[in-house]
């Protein structure tokens, strides 16, 4: 299947590792160009320079903070710079949360929405002029599971996640007219940093060792094993492209099956 994306600019946030890093490679191998960014500017050069071996696309980095509007404002800039364009939008960066929300500070709940809810409608804000001006675009943004299943584990996550849903709805409606399509990916149990850090905080919580809380999580998944980062980017990838001409406001689940909804 051709996606049509040869030539499309692409932002993918949190592009340094991880599932964003799959991305820009699922993307760059299609044959779009692609701007990542993230907080560390060493590791996302470092990332930069792999992906550009491994795929021979045209990538770009920039690093920003996107719990700052002026970051996300800089980081839309540079890629208008870079490509003269921008028609795909990824929202993917998000910090890992903690998970009991007893011990939750104002301060540390107002954080966590800075940093993924919040920075999404940043990067959306600027984003959309230069879409709407090309009368094209797509925008993915990156949901969570917790959104839709909770344990009471993740509250703060799940809170987030499901204003990411609302929003993605919200935006396709509002940008349709402009042929701007907006749809989220609802990933579970991925095999990324932000996966370590989350079963580590919950055996320092529980007291338990990491090691039954992860098989415990994998017992969840129909498919019996977690996710990689490229099963992921895949979705994302079509999701991103010409031929999701007719998706939008939709949530699709890359969880191994763990929802068990209808
Ligand atoms: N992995 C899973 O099982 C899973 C499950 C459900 C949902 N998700 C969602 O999928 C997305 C990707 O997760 P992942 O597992 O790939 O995470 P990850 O491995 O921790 O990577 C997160 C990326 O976001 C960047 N980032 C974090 N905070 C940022 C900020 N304030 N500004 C700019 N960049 C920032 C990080 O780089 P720096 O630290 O250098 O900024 C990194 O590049 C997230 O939205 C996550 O909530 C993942």
């Amino acid at each position: 299947m051709d996606l049509g994306l040869t030539g499309k600019a692409a932002i993918v946030t949190g592009g340094s590792r991880g599932v964003g890093r799959a991305i820009a490679a699922s993307l760059l191998r299609e044959g779009a160009r692609v701007m990542i960014s993230a907080r560390d500017p060493k590791r996302l050069q470092a990332t930069r320079a792999v992906l550009e071996k491994e795929t021979s696309g045209e990538v770009r980095a920039h690093a920003a903070d996107l719990g700052s509007d002026a970051d996300a404002k800089a980081l839309i800039g540079a890629t208008l710079k870079a490509f003269g364009r921008l028609e795909i939008l990824v929202n993917n960066a998000a910090t890992v949360m903690p998970a009991d929300f007893a011990a939750l500070t104002e301060e540390r709940w107002m954080q966590v929405f800075e940093q993924k809810l919040n920075g999404y409608v940043r990067c959306c804000r600027h984003a959309i002029p230069p879409m709407k001006g090309r009368g094209w675009g797509r925008i993915v943004n990156l949901s969570g599971l917790a959104a839709r299943e909770t344990t009471g584990r993740t509250i703060p996550v799940g809170v987030n996640n499901i204003a990411v849903l609302s929003l993605t709805k919200s935006l396709a409606w509002a940008l349709a007219p402009d042929h701007i399509l907006v749809n989220a990916v609802v990933p579970y149990i991925i095999d990324t940093d932000i996966q370590d850090e989350t079963m580590q905080r919950f055996a320092a919580l529980t007291g338990r060792p990491e090691a039954d809380i992860r098989r415990e999580r994998v017992a969840e998944l129909a498919v019996g094993r977690m996710g990689r980062p490229e099963e992921v980017a895949d979705v994302v990838t079509f999701l991103a492209s010409e031929r999701s001409s007719y998706v939008t406001g939709a949530a699709w689940h890359v969880d191994g099956g763990a929802s068990r909804g209808i």
